[in-house]
């Protein structure tokens, strides 16, 4: 059973860029025929429906993602999509036998992108980097204006950290179109390709004697917070080491016919609770009678997910106040009920399997990790120059994490209402802007930094 591991992340070391091109063309031919056997699941019908990793999948070389390529018509069922969720999360947090931890942290960040250093810009073991919330996003619309600046504040009072991490086929993309010059020769309907993959990891500080046993932990340096003397925080330059915990993970991805990537989410089981159906997120009832990690038992609905008109933080203990208090408002991303079914069971699926140790290369503490949905568009529908793409989201259309997006979350906000190919006012409409690492890399528009004030 050691060697599948050993084998698994070799590719990974050498930064090869083929190395996921092989699964997803259906090259695997033990998988292909049972995925295919996958009745649909968002016809009227419904009913119950497992989606579970395809037989063989769980001792397949690699555990790469799968989704299945050229499947006759109807195509693609609703479980092909969280299937593929999970399996890129399982295939990415396999251990890289030489660092003894998660694949994906071998992977580039945009500051690594930004160094323009080759040694850099490679998928190899590196130190865990993290920053509080970009307090300056390239915003292209209303609600990232209004509600990304805000830091999510645990219940200790230390921020939550940040980190990108690129897969080698989105990076070498990414790495294309970096930049003004060469953000402007993108032709405007040119999407990253198949296999591109892309990761955005939240983590909390914990305390070295404090280290919990139910969420993967590790060493990173971190950025050293400072009161801007307006009310906000800002980094003091300063960095500090420290332990922390994953407490949730964006996994996206370019699959077959879906150019606009699968947009998936995972939060650590104990994050938050689901906002109750029949609670207002603006009612003064308790969203629950149980702590969270970032919840407080019996705290009202409308004094949660609250960003604060302003911060106090000490800069020697890093001590911030006030804390959030977080839920999310929809459960499963307001997926209708069979859809609901697909990600519950094949979140049950993948933790039964990773709970027994059905994989050796992924350490068991990740059957504690929850999908809450996934996101896509009709087949081969994307478009430049699309804002409204978030209401042609298939899957989970009010998707959000309570860890990332948690101020500005909402009925059929998802990720598409800040990742689509519009430009904004400021900027043309591409398939590109998608990725806010590209759009990261342009001057700020003027126009949109005057909006914000
Ligand atoms: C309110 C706007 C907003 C929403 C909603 C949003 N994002 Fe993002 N996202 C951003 C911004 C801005 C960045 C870049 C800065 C950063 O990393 O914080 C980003 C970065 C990312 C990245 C890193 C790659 C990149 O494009 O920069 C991933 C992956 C990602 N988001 C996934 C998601 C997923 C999955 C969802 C839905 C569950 C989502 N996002 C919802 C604004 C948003």
């Amino acid at each position: 059973m050691t060697s599948p591991k050993h084998f698994a992340l070799a590719p990974l070391a050498a930064g090869l860029l083929s190395f996921a091109l092989v699964p997803q063309a259906g090259a695997q031919p033990t998988t292909a025929p049972r995925i295919s056997a996958q009745p649909a699941t968002a016809g009227p019908a419904g009913g119950a429906v497992n989606c579970n990793a395809p037989f063989g999948w769980w001792e397949s070389p690699n555990l790469n993602p799968i989704f299945p390529a050229n499947k006759p018509p109807p195509g693609p069922t609703d479980c092909d999509f969280q299937i593929w969720s999970w399996t890129a999360f399982v295939h990415w947090m396999q251990n890289d036998p030489r660092t003894g931890k998660p694949a994906f942290l071998n992977l580039p960040t945009p500051d690594d992108l930004a160094s323009g250093d080759p040694a850099r810009m490679r998928a190899a073991p590196r130190a865990l980097v993290l920053k509080p919330r970009n307090q300056k996003p390239k915003s292209l619309s209303e609600i990232q204006q209004a509600g990304s600046g805000g830091v999510l504040v645990d219940q200790s009072g230390r921020a939550v950290y940040y980190a990108t991490h690129m897969d080698p086929v989105y990076f070498a993309t990414a790495q294309q179109y970096y930049g003004a010059a060469n953000y402007a020769k993108a032709p405007p309907a040119t999407p990253f390709p198949v296999n591109a993959t892309v990761f955005k990891t939240a983590w909390r500080i914990v305390q070295p004697n404090a280290i919990p046993t139910d969420a993967y932990s590790t060493q990173a340096t971190i950025a050293l917070l400072e009161s801007d003397g307006q009310g906000g925080l800002r980094t003091s330059g300063q960095t500090q080491n420290a332990t922390v915990a994953l407490v949730g993970v964006h996994v996206v991805g370019v699959v077959q016919d879906h150019p606009e990537f699968l947009w998936a989410t995972f939060e650590q089981t104990n994050n938050a609770p689901d906002l109750p159906p029949n609670v207002q997120p603006g009612s003064s009832d308790p969203v629950s009678s149980r702590s969270f990690t970032f919840y407080r038992a019996n705290t009202p609905a409308n004094a949660s997910n609250q960003m604060p008109t302003s911060y106090t933080i000490d800069p020697a203990t890093q001590a911030i106040s006030p804390v959030t208090n977080a839920f999310r408002q929809f459960a499963w991303g307001g997926a209708t009920p069979d859809r609901v079914q697909d990600i519950t069971s094949s979140n049950k699926n993948f933790q039964d399997h990773i709970r027994g140790g059905g994989a050796k290369s992924i350490d068991q503490v990740f059957a504690n990790y929850v999908m809450h949905g996934t996101v896509w568009i009709l087949a081969n529908t994307l478009q430049p120059g699309d804002g409204n793409l978030d209401t042609q989201a298939i899957g989970s259309p009010s998707l959000a994490s309570s860890v990332m997006e948690t101020f500005v979350q909402g009925a059929g906000t998802n990720c598409f209402s800040c990742h689509n190919t519009s430009g904004g006012s400021g900027y043309p409409g591409k398939d590109i802007n998608l990725s806010h690492v590209i759009l990261g890399s342009l001057a700020p528009n003027p126009e949109l930094l005057r909006a914000r004030r």
